[in-house]
């Protein structure tokens, strides 16, 4: 039976969301020459939050995260990233980049590197780890991303699914307190994708904050809690990823859907 005075209780409210925030836009605008690319982009990303940004081609997805990670400078408004305002703080943001890590469509590793060496160079030179630390680190990541038998090699030697696992490792390395990924498994061969996709799952099963764009909307139902769409460099919608999927409210984003879900 149910309890009849529980009718009269007043529903729960929802918590309001006290993570820690870890990066804090405000108003953002950039421009390219006199082109408006970013329009006005408020966005707080909290700590173990994982978000995905899509939307259609040339709608500033890369630039609004190359921003984040201070790679592109906007022309106006405010970008905290762990409390550290990067919008004119040039000489905090070497510091600042060490804690975001970002993986790239096109994996950009070093070439000429063994997958050890590239994964180990930045936390000897920017956290001033020892070689044996870097390299004791490196295997650490490597195994992580399954991948370890492979320290050896160079990048050239490796399948793109697995150079992207290393490129995850390498950005691991630094420990970094937010992950972006750009478009990271858009750039593979159709069979390479999952292994690319389980890493980032099980990255996000960890706690890791990660902004992500990507179309894998497999994986945005999978690990979002949010999926933010982004048109003419406006975010137009910021929604749980069920919402987003089965109710979106913009005609653009109905019709990017119709486009990429089959
Ligand atoms: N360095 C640049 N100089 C001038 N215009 C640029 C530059 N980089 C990007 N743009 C333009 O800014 C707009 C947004 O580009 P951006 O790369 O952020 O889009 P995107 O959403 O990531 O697209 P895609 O899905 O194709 O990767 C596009 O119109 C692009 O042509
Ligand atoms: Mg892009």
């Amino acid at each position: 039976m149910p309890n009849p005075s529980a009718l009269l209780e007043t529903p729960a409210m929802p918590h309001p969301d006290t993570r820690k925030v870890v990066v804090d836009i405000a108003g953002l605008n950039k421009f390219y020459s006199a082109f408006h690319v970013l329009h006005d982009i408020d966005l707080k990303v909290r700590e173990g939050e994982r978000i995905v940004l899509c939307g259609p081609s040339g709608s500033g997805k890369s630039t609004l995260i190359r921003c984040i990670n201070r790679l592109e400078i906007a022309e106006k408004g405010t970008l905290l990233v762990n409390g550290t305002d990067l919008s004119d703080n040039t000489r905090q943001a070497a510091q600042v980049r060490s804690e975001v890590g970002m993986v790239f469509q096109h994996f950009n590793l070093f070439p000429h590197m063994s997958v050890l060496d590239n994964c180990s160079l930045a936390p000897m030179s920017v956290r001033g780890l020892s070689r044996k630390q870097a390299e004791e680190r490196a295997r650490m990541y490597l195994n992580k991303v399954g991948i370890e038998s492979q320290a050896d090699k160079y990048p050239s030697q490796l399948s793109g699914g697995q150079q992207q696992r290393v490129a995850i490792a390498r950005a691991l390395c630094m420990e970094p307190k937010i992950m972006l990924f750009d478009e990271p498994t858009s750039a593979l061969d159709p069979e390479m994708v999952s292994e690319v996709l389980d890493v980032m799952v099980k990255l996000a099963g960890s706690g890791m904050t990660m902004l992500c764009v990507t179309h894998e909307m497999g994986f945005a139902r999978q690990v979002a809690e949010r999926v933010l769409f982004l048109d003419g460099g406006k975010i137009i919608e910021d929604a749980p990823p069920n919402d987003f999927f089965n109710a979106p409210q913009s005609p653009r984003a109905k019709a990017f859907l119709a486009q990429i879900v089959h």
